[in-house]
């Protein structure tokens, strides 16, 4: 869908609308063009990243202002637009979604653990392989209640950004057990490494018919 994949894509107008929506996201703030911070409250560690970019490019963890002058000039490689964010103390889940209104499907819900740094598995030599210092889990290896939990929240975020068709809803799961935004994708990989399949199969739907299913969602618009 044009209109939410266009929200979608720029991280700030994503936490906006969520937060509007009553949906936690992590404190942030955007650079204001003049390649100074906003004064803001947060406090480090934080995130520096492209306000419009993925696979975590120009992404990097910040964990004191000596760090901060490089972070902006990496992320302003991708974009002008730069976003400093809280960084969230917790474990990543995700959650493929799938439908046009009222009736969504949800997938399994996965899980990413780091061993350090920040998820960067697009830019391993050989992602299909796996990922340096990340395992992807699916489903999650979290109690059935917190998946609940991950499924309902990623379908509030879906439903308040305007999604249609499909997209992979990507949150924190803080350890005081909150589930925070981290970005919607609307146009998840499908590649053998991807997690949209990959949650989607783990909860019995083939390909095919999520393939079937967007043509029929597409028709019905
Ligand atoms: N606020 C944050 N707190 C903790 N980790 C973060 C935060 N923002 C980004 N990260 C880490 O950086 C990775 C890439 O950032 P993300 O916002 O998902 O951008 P991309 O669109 O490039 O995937 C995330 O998967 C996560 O590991
Ligand atoms: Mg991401």
């Amino acid at each position: 869908d044009i209109q939410s994949s266009a929200i979608c894509m720029d991280k700030s107008l994503a936490y906006i609308v969520a937060r509007s929506a009553g949906i936690a996201t992590p404190q942030f703030s955007v650079l204001n063009g003049t390649g100074m911070p906003a004064p803001n409250e947060l406090t480090y560690p934080v995130f520096v990243k492209p306000a419009r970019s993925g696979s975590s490019f120009g992404v990097t963890k910040v964990d004191g202002a000596g760090e901060l002058d490089a972070a902006i000039a990496a992320a302003t490689h991708y974009d002008t637009k730069v976003l400093i964010e809280q960084a969230i103390i917790g474990t990543e889940v995700g959650c493929a979604v799938l439908g046009n209104g009222a009736e969504l499907i949800v997938g399994e819900v996965d899980q990413i653990k780091l061993r350090h740094g920040l998820f960067r598995i697009h830019q391993e030599a050989e992602p299909e392989k796996g990922s340096e210092n990340a395992i992807i889990t699916v489903p999650a290896d979290l109690p059935e209640a917190t998946r609940d939990q991950a499924r309902e929240t990623a379908k509030t975020i879906y439903t308040a950004l305007g999604c249609k068709g499909l997209a992979r809803v990507d949150m924190f799961l803080q350890d005081d057990g909150r589930m925070v935004l981290n970005e919607v994708s609307t146009l998840p990989g499908f590649t053998a490494y991807s997690r949209y399949p990959r949650m989607i199969a783990a909860a019995g739907i083939s390909l095919s018919d999520v393939i079937d299913r967007c043509i029929s969602l597409a028709m019905e618009r």
